[in-house]
């Protein structure tokens, strides 16, 4: 798969970590630079305060992992990937790390993997997969795994991007940065099901809602909204005026560029059935 794709969607693809690497720990750095706020309200919607052991799985650069443990200071986070690189990285900030292929179910109950020291003490009262779930081949079997991990009073928090980025205030630019954002999902970027009724279907009871923030203009914010227009060329499915127009922007992308950074986010909340959500 090109590994000029969106953030999410080609992120688990092996071949695609080992060249495309540093882009992807840059992008998701900027991502929780930009748009850090609208991640960190997610938490808002977890309604659990008694937080021992968070998972953070598929933990990439460690956004969601550095937010749970500022709001869960006494509680063990641990994050899995299975990505080595990004797998150091987390390493380097202090969290214990368990490196695992997610496409075998949750890793804590997998066993053999594992160490002593990587093991979050069971059971794990908090689950996080932010931009993870849809990388993974089998996600039922993921979230059966997680349903049995999980204490009875346990929370598990998904989260996906409701639709990419958006940056361009101009309504003009705001125009191609639409078609663009249509190719690019034709090409199946950020592609994931509304993970509602699979989660259910696990052993959940699920609460479905969504944050948008509008980030401020940050020299961060205006690098990573050219990261997004250089990676659109990459797209089969532009065409080319709108090739040429992206390629445009890019050449003239300056402080004129009229800039309004948006993301919103779909969040679900599932605690196990027969508790209330
Ligand atoms: C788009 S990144 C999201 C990173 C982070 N959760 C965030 O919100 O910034 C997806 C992460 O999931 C990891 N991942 C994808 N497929 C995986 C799998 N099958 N097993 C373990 N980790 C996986 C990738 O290595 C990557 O770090």
């Amino acid at each position: 798969m090109d590994h000029q794709q969106d953030l999410t969607r080609d992120h688990g693809h092996r071949a695609h970590q080992r060249s495309g690497s540093y882009d992807q720990h840059r992008i998701l750095n900027l991502d929780a630079e930009v748009f850090g706020d609208n991640l960190a309200s997610v938490l808002d919607f977890t309604g659990t305060t008694a937080v021992r052991s968070v998972v953070d799985l598929g933990a990439g650069t460690g956004a969601g992992s550095r937010l749970l443990r500022r709001r869960y200071p006494d509680a063990a986070v641990t994050c899995v990937d299975n990505d080595p690189q990004m797998l150091e990285l987390l390493r380097k900030q202090g969290f214990a790390v368990v490196e695992a292929d997610l496409d075998d179910g949750f890793p804590l109950l997998a066993g053999p993997s594992l160490t002593a020291e990587t093991v979050a003490e069971a059971p794990v009262d908090l689950v996080w997969a932010a931009s993870s779930l849809h990388h993974v081949a089998h996600p039922a079997r993921l979230l059966s795994g997680i349903r049995r991990a999980l204490a009875p009073d346990g929370v598990l928090v998904v989260v996906e991007l409701a639709a990419l980025p958006r940056f361009l205030g101009n309504p003009r630019e705001a125009l191609l940065e639409r078609r663009c954002n249509a190719a690019a999902a034709a090409e199946g970027w950020n592609d994931h099901p509304n993970w509602a009724p699979i989660i259910e279907a696990a052993g959940f009871g699920v609460t479905q809602s969504e944050v948008t923030t509008m980030a401020p203009v940050t020299p961060a914010a205006r690098e990573y909204a050219q990261q997004w227009f250089a990676r659109f060329l990459h797209l089969a499915a532009l065409t080319a005026d709108d090739r040429d127009a992206v390629k445009n922007l890019l050449d003239q992308f300056s402080d004129d560029i009229e800039l309004e950074p948006r993301a919103t986010r779909t969040i679900w909340v599932a605690t196990p059935a027969g508790k209330s959500s």
